[in-house]
């Protein structure tokens, strides 16, 4: 039976769930793909780390000694970080190697020029794991949507902050105090700058954007806002209007455009998504002829992550029997434009604070009839001198908004704390 030769650059928590599952799970891939698949060397950077499994693969510290093996014939690429990822990526492809990986941080930054490469050297570039770890979201995406129009797809796509939202949303606690207890659990990184900020789910919109619209946007072309700056006041005042507060990636067709947004946002508690708690992950796509689809799981740790680079590895492995590498992973391909920010509507949350003096919320709500937008709901509470007003707007454009936050910002005596859109 014929073997097929692994070369594997790290081996931490995801390269570690491979290995585990490359070893566990022989008989199933042999009987998918009719191969028998070896881990034969693992590139890591400190050797002594990794005695454990000494016995059995080949550890190195030179990357030469993986890219260089004729035998091998899939790398995967499990270090993080563009540096030196994209190199070894690079000459991998180069020496005719297919390439699996998991690095969101890479694909979304470079992904279209190791797209080419890969294509002009006629190997597989595969990525399932970097979007929502092991919920199976991008092969899906393909195969099984490949005839629908896909409308939009949005979610919770970093655990981090969704654990950190959960425990500020049932527990009451601040976000400083939701953060510290996330990191004690292993649930945040010392450094959570990344993940809280929004980047991580923006970097993973990217990419689910390209595989829903064929369009390839960059993470500088939308807005990206964490979570740093919500308050517990806010998630309660959101909680009493029959709210949930999730960190919302979004990626919505809107007239000739898409619109994409990874924001905090407002989501009713009878809508699907706000469901998904703690570090669990979820990602809703709605076909026209489909309607939606909701794709729940884990969106981290070692198995299910390495489940989705399996799933890449036996698609590999699969053209490498029918010597069929080469496709591109997803090749629907558009233009990207923008969505028009006059078609953008929704409704808002809006969290003002101003002296509890007679007038003031009169000037509100002349500022909301100059721009031509009303409220649904409003509260007031009142605290040493200073009124604290929520209001949930009706429907208003991005364009209005803005006017909005024009208005507010020229008068001295309010303060706009906060704006987070209510999910449709
Ligand atoms: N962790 C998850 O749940 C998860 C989920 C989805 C996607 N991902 C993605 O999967 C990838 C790997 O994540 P991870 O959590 O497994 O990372 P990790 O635990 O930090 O492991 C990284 C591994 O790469 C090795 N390494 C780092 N820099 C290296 C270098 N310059 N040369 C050689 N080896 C190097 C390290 O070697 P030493 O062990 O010797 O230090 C370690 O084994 C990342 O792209 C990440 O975004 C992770």
């Amino acid at each position: 039976m014929e073997t097929i030769q692994i070369g594997m650059l790290g081996l931490g928590t995801v390269g570690s769930g491979v290995l585990q599952m490359i070893q566990n799970n022989e008989d199933k891939v042999l009987n998918v793909t009719g191969r028998t698949l070896n881990v034969k060397t693992v590139l890591v950077k400190h050797p002594d780390h990794h005695q454990n499994v000494a016995d059995q693969v080949d550890l190195t510290t030179d990357v030469a000694e993986i890219i260089n093996d004729p035998e091998i014939q899939i790398v995967l690429e499990l270090i993080g970080g563009i540096h030196p990822a994209k190199e070894y990526i690079e000459v991998a492809l180069k020496q005719h190697k297919n390439v699996v990986t998991a690095n969101k941080d890479l694909i979304a930054t470079h992904g279209p020029e190791l797209v080419k490469l890969a294509h002009d050297n006629h190997c597989d570039l595969m990525y399932e794991a970097s979007v929502a770890g092991g919920i199976p979201i991008l092969r899906t995406i393909t195969s099984s949507f490949s005839a629908d129009k896909i409308t939009e797809v949005k979610g919770i796509v970093n655990g981090t902050t969704n654990y950190i939202l959960t425990q500020m949303s049932q527990q009451g606690w601040s976000y400083d105090h939701a953060l510290k207890k996330a990191q004690e659990l292993g649930f945040a990184e010392a450094d959570p700058t990344n993940d809280v900020m929004g980047k991580d789910a923006a970097y993973k919109m990217v990419i689910l954007s390209q595989f829903a619209f064929g369009t390839h946007v960059n993470v500088e072309d939308f807005v990206v806002s964490g979570i740093d700056h919500l308050t517990a006041f806010d998630v309660q005042q959101a909680s009493k209007f029959g709210y949930v507060i999730k960190l919302i990636g979004i990626a919505r067709v809107i007239g000739e455009g898409v619109f994409v947004e990874v924001a905090s946002t407002l989501v009713p508690n009878d809508h699907p998504l706000a469901t998904i708690n703690n570090e669990y992950n979820a990602v809703m796509v709605t076909g026209q002829a489909v309607g939606d689809t909701l794709f729940y799981g884990r969106g981290a740790g070692g198995l299910p992550t390495a489940n989705s680079v399996l799933s890449d590895i036996t698609s590999v492995t699969k053209n490498l029997v029918l010597k069929t590498n080469g496709n591109q992973f997803n090749n629907y391909q558009r233009q990207y434009i923008p969505a028009d920010p006059q078609q953008v509507a929704y409704r808002y949350f809006l969290s003002l604070t101003m002296p509890d003096v007679t007038g003031q919320m009169l000037k509100v709500t002349q500022m909301m009839t100059q721009i031509d937008a009303g409220f649904s709901q409003i509260t007031q509470l009142e605290e040493d001198g200073m009124a604290h007003v929520v209001i949930i707007t009706h429907q208003m454009t991005q364009e209005q908004l803005g006017q909005l936050q024009k208005l507010l910002g020229d008068d001295a005596t309010i303060n706009l704390e906060a704006a987070y859109k209510v999910l449709k």
